[in-house]
């Protein structure tokens, strides 16, 4: 393997990239020798003011209580307590919620899950904070009284308990389809959450200043929304607060709407002490309070023909939503509009619900309910495969949506752009999957205990906020009279290289060096009405804005460059730190100089909102996405079926970028989407006791792959394309599709599992995460089966086990 050389393969064969413009060039993320030198200002980082003082918040014990008494003095007296604040101390609304409100940012008479703020501590230091706040575990300081619990979806359900109503999308006719198929399948199936487990937690800097003024530095995807919220909270209007984030140490959507509690908290201590207030959450606490992706119940159905072509298909997806909404509507719309993943459904009826349960509050999580809606269908169409007795991989092609024929999503939005046909092609082929399949069925017959899998997956990903009005962006650049380059945007840099994109697009307006252009903090008081960084959108939607505010720039200095080179302002080429026109030329900062003293403004701002998106939500149909990213990757691993332990042992992953604005960046994106995703569905378990008590709340308990879990041969590239929507240098977002390549890891330890028990008469149960309990469970469970079935003398029949026949 050869990580590096692949990269720059991608780099050699990149359009329009020139050195000095530094756009499609894979050049370093901007913080990178920060980030390794730990010279990087993380918000904990911030030199504290003098008097800074640290909060603490003390937790719910119980998942579904009334709160019968809370008597502070104990904790009030304990050493280097200021104070302590409870909901009764916010003098605006006691809500941190981003869509519904429903969301105490500490709790009043009932608590809704075993980790919930009841009350803060302001101390002296963050470990008198922390002791203090631990009090909360005392009966003599909050007494409960015990209510029922709700923990499963499945639980749930029974009872019609849901932060939201159900969503429901159907088209044509599935139950008649299914009914008249030839083949028939019907099964269940799960898949647990997983705790974004950003290496900085949760973290809230808040500064009070003159005249019921607020600054608050928040590690947030959101910082417009934590303006928001911090001014609700104190009853004010929105322009008293400025929110302030510079980066943050990975947010995978777990700051979007989670950080606004740790916010609040900071601002309410602040606001009452007159003192700035600093809140940082142990990473127990943190897995304790905040919400996770969700996790989901599947039931599912399908009717096929004999090549595994699917004529009806059914699903209910229930997700575990927690005790509030939070983003939980929008992350189930993207779980239904994704479960065709990269498969045309002609009639198929899909519902997904947002079950309420006495738990952390679950929430955004790389690909949005996206992987969880894409999972079930790449789970079925691999149970179809193993009933017909086929390579799954022919029943994925059967299936792929088509070019101008069967490519209408079950939302209505026709598939314009698809490739996943020549992207497969092209995987097939470097990956040598077919050659690989027959040697792994050779080595199989050979080996008793080792059993190898191997499989193809697909993704197929759509591209914009399913809720339209988020879908703009705004940016400011400014050019200093040396022609040095300033730019800010409404984005927020979590490690995903956004700012590092976005300089090489101002770069390249400028024709200027990208060292030439400085990205500042993200600050609400300079681009307002933000969107949050998320759903990939980030660099789509920041990039664009930033070009047209660098546009409008360029023009007014090409019509300057013109008067002074005697030419014509629309032949002005901005290229290599040059500005020419008509065979004359002059450096970039000369012309910056001289536009300031002609008095032409040399600052601007930009605007962007993404066109054609539009979204009925009662119907679940329109045209939600601008566009698709696809890709695929090859899996193979090999189990030991004694103990359950299994390893990667070559993962080939393709991906469209369209046309990479940094394919160093790109492929770093690829690459750790692979590797989280991964760990989701292999090792990441989330485990609550009965009582509603997370018990795997730290990393000794919580499993996330580590870099020995990296295959030794993983070979990742860009797909060579561009966008055939006119996206910032046709390019094509990054940040989540990706996370759905390792279902490839998933689905070659089902092949491994089925390879180890031949003559089973269905496929195999295995439940994500397959952690190695899971495996051995579904191994036995496979095994179990067929001995059952021998005993009752029947011969497993070949390609004759549907379910429903
Ligand atoms: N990459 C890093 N290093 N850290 C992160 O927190 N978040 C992911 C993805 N890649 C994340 C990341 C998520 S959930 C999203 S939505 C996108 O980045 C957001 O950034 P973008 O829109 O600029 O791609
Ligand atoms: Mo990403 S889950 O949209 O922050």
């Amino acid at each position: 393997m050869n990580r590096q050389t692949d990269a720059f393969i991608v780099e050699a064969s990149g359009r329009n990239t020139t050195a000095a413009t530094a756009i499609g060039a894979a050049l370093p993320h901007e913080s990178a020798a920060l980030h390794v030198s730990g010279e990087a200002t993380y918000t904990d980082d911030i030199p504290e003011l003098q008097d800074t003082l640290h909060a603490a918040l003390g937790l719910s014990r119980h998942a579904h209580a009334r709160i019968v008494s809370l008597d502070l003095d104990a904790v009030r007296n304990a050493p280097g307590v200021i104070a302590v604040l409870t909901a009764a101390d916010i003098p605006g609304e006691n809500n941190c919620g981003p869509v519904l409100h429903d969301d105490p940012i500490l709790a009043t008479d009932e608590v809704l899950y075993l980790g919930q703020p009841v009350f803060a501590v302001i101390a002296q230091s963050h470990e008198l904070a922390r002791r203090a706040a631990s009090l909360a575990r005392s009966d003599d300081v909050i007494r409960y009284e015990p209510l029922e619990v709700v923990l499963t979806p499945a639980e749930a359900k029974a009872k019609k308990q849901f932060v939201l109503p159900p969503l429901h999308l159907t088209r044509g006719a599935p139950v008649e389809k299914i009914a008249s198929a030839p083949h028939r399948i019907k099964d269940t199936f799960e898949v647990g959450g997983q705790e974004q487990f950003y290496l900085e937690g949760q973290v809230a800097y808040a500064l009070p200043k003159e005249m019921d003024g607020m600054l608050v530095y928040s590690s947030t995807q959101h910082p417009s929304e934590m303006q928001h919220v911090v001014a609700h909270m104190l009853g004010w209007p929105t322009h008293n607060v400025i929110c302030e984030c510079r980066r943050m140490g990975g947010g995978f959507g777990g700051k979007e709407s989670q950080s606004a509690l740790f916010a609040c908290v900071a601002a309410l201590a602040a606001h009452k002490l007159r003192r700035p207030v600093k809140l940082r959450a142990d990473r127990d606490d943190d897995f304790m309070i905040t919400g996770k992706r969700h996790d989901a119940f599947y039931e599912y159905e399908a009717g096929f023909d004999d090549t595994g072509r699917i004529l009806g298909a059914r699903v209910e997806i229930a997700l575990r939503a927690g005790y509030s909404a939070d983003l939980s509507g929008a992350v189930a719309t993207r779980a239904v509009c994704h479960f065709d993943n990269a498969y045309y459904l002609s009639d198929v009826d899909i519902v997904a619900l947002c079950c309420k349960t006495n738990t952390q509050s679950n929430t955004a999580f790389r690909g949005f309910g996206g992987p969880q809606g894409a999972l079930v269908m790449e789970v079925m169409l691999d149970s179809i495969a193993r009933q017909l007795k086929c390579d799954p991989l022919d029943v994925r092609l059967a299936n792929f949506y088509g070019v101008g024929e069967r490519d209408v999503t079950p939302y209505g939005q026709r598939v314009e752009d698809n490739i996943i046909a020549p992207l497969t092609d092209k995987l097939l082929a470097t990956s040598d999957y077919r050659a690989r399949r027959a040697a792994l069925a050779a080595f199989n017959a050979a080996s008793p205990v080792l059993k190898r899998g191997i499989a193809l997956t697909p993704v197929k990903f759509g591209i914009s906020f399913n809720v339209p009005f988020l879908n703009q962006a705004g940016a400011l650049v400014h050019i200093y009279k040396d022609g040095s380059i300033l730019v800010n945007h409404g984005g927020t840099e979590m490690g995903q290289g956004l700012n590092t994109k976005v300089a090489q697009v101002v770069a390249g307006e400028f024709g200027v060096a990208l060292s030439r252009v400085r990205v500042t903090a993200t600050d609400t008081s300079k681009v307002a009405n933000t969107s949050a960084t998320a759903a990939s959108t980030g660099s789509d939607l920041n990039g664009k804005a930033a070009e047209a505010a660098a546009r409008t720039i360029r023009e007014r200095l090409a019509a300057l460059a013109a008067k002074e080179l005697s030419g014509a302002a629309e032949d002005v080429q901005f290229a290599d730190g040059m500005v020419s026109v008509n065979g004359a030329a002059m450096p970039f900062e000369q012309l910056t100089g001289a536009a300031y003293l002609a008095r032409v403004q040399l600052w601007s701002d930009g605007f962007y909102t993404t066109p054609k998106v539009h979204w009925d939500a009662k119907t679940l149909t329109g045209h939600p996405f601008y566009y698709f990213a696809y890709g695929a990757a090859v899996s193979e691993v090999v189990i030991d079926t004694l103990t359950g332990e299994w390893k990667l042992i070559r993962a080939d992953a393709l991906h469209d970028v369209g046309q990479s604005i940094n394919p160093a960046i790109d492929i770093g994106q690829v690459e750790g989407g692979f590797i989280q995703g991964m760990g989701w569905l292999t090792t990441e378990e989330l485990w609550w006791n009965r009582d509603g008590r997370l018990m795997t709340h730290a990393p000794s308990t919580y499993k996330i792959p580590a870099i020995s879990d990296t295959p030794a041969a993983f070979h990742v590239q860009l797909y060579r394309n561009e966008n055939a929507e006119p996206t910032v240098f046709r390019s094509k977002a990054v940040g989540e599709p990706p996370l759905l390549l390792p279902f490839s890891v998933f689905l070659a330890l089902r092949d491994a599992i089925a390879a180890a028990v031949p003559d089973a008469p269905s496929a195999p149960s295995l439940r994500a995460p397959a952690t190695p309990e899971a495996i051995l469970d579904a191994l036995e469970t496979l095994q179990a089966a067929t001995d059952a079935k021998a005993a009752a003398g029947t011969a497993p029949a070949p390609a004759a086990a549907d379910t429903t026949a």
